[in-house]
This record gives structure tokens, C-alpha cells and sequence, in this order.
């Protein structure tokens, strides 16, 4: 029997929606912790050196007064890495980040920046830090992750999720499946995540491999009609369900 999925809670927009208004409404730690109340795995945010969103006391707060898996989304940029070595969270996600982009537009180039990757993994491990590099479901980005020494790789679904239903949606879909596979036997863990929502996430889940993802605006989307915790209890729901027909 397959492990069962665990779905991380990416709240990047609470911090959004709180900082249209530069005050403390919405509180990140107590949305933070009615998605974990409703039944998540974990949160994770995502602090981008323009501070859009996440701010530096929300890592801060998010790490220390909850209890609940974290995991730090980042650019592996000097400043960036110092205050995730000093947070300590349970693993950090490594993306690229173009300031100018509305989200993270796409995976990792790993095969171009593996010498550097090792080296920042190195740093982390040092630490205690489990790294995950948020990837495209590419062979030679997979094969590089594995001899970069990364702990998992972050499966972008982007493409996926993007892709019209139907034959092109299900070639997104085979990608993923077969990156899932070929990562596990290099020694990766794998997660998924981007552009999930409550129609499209089941079919990764089924994918055997896959052991944590990571969902934010569609939830928060939702959360608009029906409140966080209904929304995040949906969504848990949807993985569940998924879970039982793993094998
Ligand atoms: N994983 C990564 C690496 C991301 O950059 C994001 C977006 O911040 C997500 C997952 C969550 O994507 P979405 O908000 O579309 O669910």
C-alpha cells in the first residue's frame, strides 16, 4: 500500500490580502493554523526578495509558533539562504524567481546551475535542512537534481494544469508520471504542485510516487465563497479520496 499524500497549504495570499491594507488582518500564524485545524499536512509560503507577500516575521512566526510541517519556498539567493539557515524550517524549496513574474513561471535549470546547487544543498544539509528543487518534468532536470544531492524534487504541474483537457492534458499528465518514476529511482522524493485545483489534483495523487503536494491559490480562491476552513477540508478531501485508489 502507497504511503499516503500529504497536502501542504501554500498561504502566500492570506499575506496578500493582509498587506493591500499595511496592517495585520488577516493574521498569517491563525490562518495558518485553521488550515492545519481543517486538516492539512503543513503550510508553506514563499518569501520572494521583493517581500510581495510573505514578509520576514511571517518565516519567523510561522516557523516558531506553530508546530505544523513548514516548508520554505525560496531563490536560492545569498539573503534568501541566510534566513532560511537561521529559520530552520522542516525543508526548503528551492525555485527561480524573476521579480517581474506575477507567480513562479517555471521550473528550475538545474543542468545549467549544478555546481552552484550542490553547493547551496551542501550548505543546507550542513544545517539539518532537507532540500526539494521545484522542477520541470524533464529527464536531464531530474538527472541533475539527483547528482545536485537534492532530497526531493517539486514536480511542476503547471504545464498540466494549463494543458486543455482531454489528449493534450493527459501528455502533461504522462510527463509527470514518468519524471515520478525516474526520480525514484535516483533516490528522490517526489512532490508536486502549481496550478492545482480541486478538478485536477486527484490524477497526481494517483501517481504512486507522489508523497506531498503543495496548493495555494486555488484554495484561497475558494475560501472566498465557502471560508479557509471548508476550503482547505475540500481540498483534503479531493487527496484522500485520491489516496484510497493509489497502488
Ligand atoms: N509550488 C511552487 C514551487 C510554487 O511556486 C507555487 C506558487 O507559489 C505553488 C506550488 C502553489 O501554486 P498554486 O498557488 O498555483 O497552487
Amino acid at each position: 500500500m502507497a504511503s499516503p499524500v500529504s497536502l501542504l497549504i501554500n498561504i502566500d495570499h492570506i499575506a496578500t490580502v493582509r498587506n493591500a491594507r499595511g496592517g495585520t488582518a488577516p493574521d498569517i500564524v491563525d490562518a495558518a493554523r485553521t488550515c492545519v485545524r481543517a486538516g492539512a499536512n503543513g503550510i508553506v509560503c514563499h518569501l520572494r526578495e521583493d517581500r510581495r507577500h510573505i514578509r520576514d516575521k511571517d518565516v519567523h512566526r510561522l516557523r516558531h509558533e506553530m508546530r505544523t510541517r513548514f516548508d520554505l519556498e525560496m531563490a536560492a539567493t545569498p539573503e534568501i539562504v541566510r534566513i532560511a539557515l537561521r529559520t530552520v524550517p522542516d525543508l526548503v524549496t528551492l525555485v527561480p524567481e524573476r521579480r517581474r513574474e506575477l507567480t513562479t513561471e517555471g521550473g528550475l535549470d538545474i543542468v545549467r546551475q549544478k555546481t552552484r546547487m550542490k553547493r547551496v544543498i551542501e550548505r543546507f544539509h550542513d544545517a539539518g535542512i532537507p532540500v526539494s528543487l521545484f522542477v520541470d518534468p524533464i529527464r536531464v532536470q531530474i538527472e541533475a537534481s539527483a547528482e545536485a544531492g537534492a532530497d526531493m524534487v517539486e514536480l511542476h504541474t503547471g504545464e498540466y494544469a494549463d494543458a486543455v483537457a482531454g489528449r493534450a492534458r493527459l501528455r502533461q499528465f504522462y510527463r509527470l508520471r514518468a519524471a515520478a518514476a525516474l526520480g525514484v529511482s535516483l533516490g528522490l522524493k517526489i512532490h508536486a504542485g502549481h496550478g492545482l485545483h480541486y478538478t485536477n489534483t486527484a490524477r497526481i495523487v494517483r501517481i504512486p510516487q507522489v508523497r506531498e503536494l503543495s496548493i495555494g491559490y486555488a484554495i484561497i480562491v475558494r475560501a472566498l465563497s465557502v471560508g479557509l476552513a471548508r476550503a482547505v477540508r475540500e481540498m483534503v478531501g479531493v487527496v484522500r479520496d485520491a489516496s484510497h485508489s493509489r497502488h
